[in-house]
């Protein structure tokens, strides 16, 4: 039955991605680039562009392990970079993985009193999403947050394949040569900020969308060493906050 469930759940991402009419009702995201300086690592990036009042605007960015062509990657290396619209309103931003809200996992991140904090979420409708209650763990690599926008690489382990604590799995593969992913973006900050398992977000007002990238351009041959001396450099960040 849970085989059954998996693989109608896979099938469900996959049909819906690729049936989506190309594009029509999302907007583009804009292929580009991002060398992180401190650690040498290159992401292939997609950007939204603010939105009509010039307000917003999210980059994200992916390294893969170097053998995801041919073996399903289980975690990757990513990069989130948000703008706010002002220093009073910072906003949130987030990732679908899988390219849907809904039965995808989701990771929403916000800045509070100088950090970037984040929250795993699983959304069964179209509704505030609860707390994700499988075994995704991110680890921070670094963050920074100033006055108009905030940035932060991460590890994300267990991010590939996710389940609701009900039952319900779901997966994207690598080696299927094809990995969906959304973001979404809000002016204001969740309430409760402070609190990454207790927060409530008002609606994505500044943006949404949904879109497929290649695993061939997303690989790096190093990720290895990256997610080693990522994990060695995070001796060197300060004021690491617990996850939820
Ligand atoms: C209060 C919280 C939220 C509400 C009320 C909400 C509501 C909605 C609604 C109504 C849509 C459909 C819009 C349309 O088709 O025109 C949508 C789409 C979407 N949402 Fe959310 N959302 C919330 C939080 C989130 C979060 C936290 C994420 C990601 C981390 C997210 C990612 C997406 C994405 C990628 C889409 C477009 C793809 C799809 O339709 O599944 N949402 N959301």
């Amino acid at each position: 039955m849970n085989s059954l469930r998996r693989l109608t759940a896979s099938a469900v991402v996959l049909s819906t991605l690729f049936s989506t009419p190309c594009c029509a009702q999302y907007p583009d995201m804009v292929l580009g680039s991002y060398l992180d300086p401190a650690t040498g690592a290159n992401f292939t990036t997609w950007t939204a562009k603010p939105d009509s009042s010039g307000s917003g605007g999210v980059t994200f960015g992916v390294v893969l392990p170097a053998d995801a062509a041919e073996t399903d990657a289980t975690e990757y290396i990513g990069y989130l970079s948000c703008a706010s619209t002002s220093a009073d309103r910072t906003g949130w931003c987030g990732i679908a993985h899988g390219g849907h809200m809904i039965q995808g996992l989701l990771l929403v991140a916000w800045p509070h009193k100088g950090q970037v904090l984040t929250s795993f979420r699983w959304a069964t409708d179209y509704f505030m999403p609860g707390v994700y209650q499988g075994n995704s763990t991110i680890t921070q690599i670094s963050s920074s947050v100033n006055d108009t926008g905030y940035e932060l690489i991460y590890r994300c382990e267990n991010c590939f394949a996710w389940e609701d604590g009900e039952g319900y799995l779901g997966s994207m593969k690598s080696s299927s040569g094809e990995l969906g992913f959304g973001y979404a973006q809000a002016a204001d900050g969740p309430e409760d900020a402070g609190c990454p398992a207790g927060i409530t977000l008002q609606y994505h007002t500044q943006g949404y969308s949904t879109w497929v990238g290649a695993v061939d351009g997303l690989t790096a041959p190093d990720y290895s060493a990256l997610a080693d001396g990522y994990r060695r450099s995070l001796c060197r960040v300060r004021g690491v906050k617990p996850q939820v």
